[in-house]
């Protein structure tokens, strides 16, 4: 219960936090996490790029227990954020986390995500949610989206940040990189700012329904599917409420 206290208070105070996160999305995410752990999806969560911790902290804050939350950032090593997207601060994460989500069991790794083969994998295999926010040029977005589907467990749940976006378009080049490599993530929605995939079509239809029954007057009555490559049912979710 106190869990569920300390997920809720954040939801209303994320701005607290430096960083770029939209209070729908926060809230579609700590729903999706609810909805897994009501469907038995079990498994740690993890953040590719986490600059201060503000999507992090509702992931950690999400967890069930016996669950873990894994940061990854280059923190002081910036000399390798090649694209320039944000700059982690390992101090600030942890006062954040300390602040914000102090009953999450939290790990935090300094790496280039690039760098992360099958030695981390074997050793972190078993994640439920992963959000990838690192760097944001096509060949790291690819990285770090074919990491993400090898660690996933079956149904868990991929946040790609900034699709779609021009000034960061490394991340669209990067998704579609990864598809023409044949990757296995299938999308399920559009929130704000962040393209969700999950592992198959069931998990995607079970998810979308989540979201409708949560979120019904944020969905697009107009367009309500949306088409992202070679996928053509994507649930659009808007950041405010549609008249
Ligand atoms: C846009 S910020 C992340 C924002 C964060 N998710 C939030 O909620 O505000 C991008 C982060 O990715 C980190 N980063 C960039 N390239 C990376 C890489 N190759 N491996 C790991 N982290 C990386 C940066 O240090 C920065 O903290």
């Amino acid at each position: 219960m106190r869990r569920r206290r300390l997920a809720e208070a954040y939801l209303a105070r994320h701005r607290e936090v430096d960083g770029w996160l939209v209070d729908t999305t926060a809230r579609a995410t700590d729903h999706l996490l609810q909805a897994q752990t009501e469907l038995g999806v079990r498994g740690n969560v993890l953040e590719i790029g986490v600059h201060h911790g503000r999507y992090f902290i509702v992931l950690a804050n999400g967890l069930a227990a016996g669950e873990s939350a894994l940061a990854i950032d280059l923190f002081a090593d910036q000399a390798r954020n090649t694209t320039r997207s944000g700059s982690g601060d390992w101090v600030e994460l942890a006062a954040n986390i300390a602040r914000f989500a102090p009953l999450a069991r939290v790990e935090v790794v300094q790496a280039d995500s690039v760098e992360l083969g099958d030695e981390f994998i074997a050793a972190q295999y078993g994640v439920r949610f992963a959000s990838i926010d690192g760097g944001h040029d096509r060949a790291t977005t690819c990285s770090d989206l074919w990491l993400a589907e090898r660690l996933a467990e079956r149904g868990a749940i991929v946040a790609l940040d900034d699709i779609y976006r021009q000034d960061w378009s490394g991340v669209t080049a990067g998704l579609a990189r990864y598809f023409a490599e044949g990757g296995g993530l299938h999308p399920f929605a559009f929130v704000p700012n962040k393209v969700l995939l999950t592992t198959d079509g069931r998990w995607a239809e079970e998810y979308r329904g989540r979201l409708r029954q949560g979120f019904p007057d944020y969905c697009d009555r107009f367009r309500p599917r949306q088409e992202l490559f070679a996928f053509d049912d994507l649930l659009l979710i808007w950041d405010t409420p549609q008249g």
